[in-house]
């Protein structure tokens, strides 16, 4: 098995098509379960799903399950996951909140709330994954290193990932939390099919990894060369290793 690459001189591009994707699993199944993810780069997709919704397509009845969510920001701090998903994918789309899965990225519980929403992910049966992935190969909050073995879990994150996540808390490094849960690397493994976006050159190095390297815990990624149905969509930039 290997993984598909497809480039895309926009993300404009790539939005549309996964939006369409997304748009054709729904119109046969409406009540499908779709992965998504959080960060700048599946912004596109929500962009371009708008535009499915407003050509007609019926979303009421699919349910959305995030990838991961800090651990320590309540549900309505604006940089939290479920606001985030609120704000460029639940409220754009009209869709009801609750159809909107998040983990509880509480402190207390942590490990109740993993095994919860491990089994309402893995029970609902991803259709359709979307991902991002961090300059360091990380997929979710899955760090090098995390199990590949490993379902939703509280995990810490790096300091590279709250640097590069810095941005979304005006650069205030203090802000951004230590901790995090995530679907661990063999929940999104159970995904039907997988699509990672990645874009601009910071990802180029990772995106080597993930696809030529080594099948590796120290390339989280590097897991979907196993997947028998992924397809990484990229910019020349992200593409440019490979
Ligand atoms: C965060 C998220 C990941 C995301 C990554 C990359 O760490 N937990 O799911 O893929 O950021 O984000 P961006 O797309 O903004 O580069």
């Amino acid at each position: 098995m290997s993984i598909t690459i497809h480039a895309y001189d926009s993300q404009e591009n790539i939005g549309s098509v996964v939006a369409s994707m997304i748009g054709a699993i729904v119109k046969k199944k409406p009540n499908a379960a779709i992965g998504v993810a959080t960060g700048s780069s599946p912004l596109c997709v929500y962009k371009a799903l708008e535009s499915e919704v407003q050509n007609g397509l019926d979303v009421s009845q699919v349910q959305w399950y995030a990838l991961d969510e800090y651990i320590g920001l309540s549900r309505s701090h604006p940089q939290s996951y479920y606001q985030f998903l609120k704000c460029y994918l639940v409220d754009p789309l009209g869709i009801a909140e609750c159809n909107l899965h998040v983990p509880q990225g509480t402190v207390e519980g942590c490990q109740d709330n993993a095994k919860r929403y491990e089994d309402e992910v893995i029970n609902a049966g991803i259709d359709l994954q979307i991902l991002g992935i961090g300059e360091n190969g990380h997929i979710g909050f899955n760090e090098p290193g995390t199990s590949f073995l490993s379902k939703t879990h509280c995990g810490t994150l790096t300091e590279s990932t709250r640097h590069a996540n810095a941005r979304f808390f005006e650069n205030e490094i203090g802000e951004v939390p230590y901790s995090c849960i995530t679907q661990g690397l063999s929940t999104i493994m159970h995904a039907r099919a997988v699509r990672l976006i990645a874009t601009g050159r910071t990802k180029s190095r990772a995106i080597h990894d993930a696809v030529q390297g080594q099948i590796s815990e120290k390339c989280p990624a590097s897991i979907l060369q196993m997947h028998s149905d992924v397809v990484f969509l990229l910019d020349r930039d992200a593409g440019s290793e490979l």
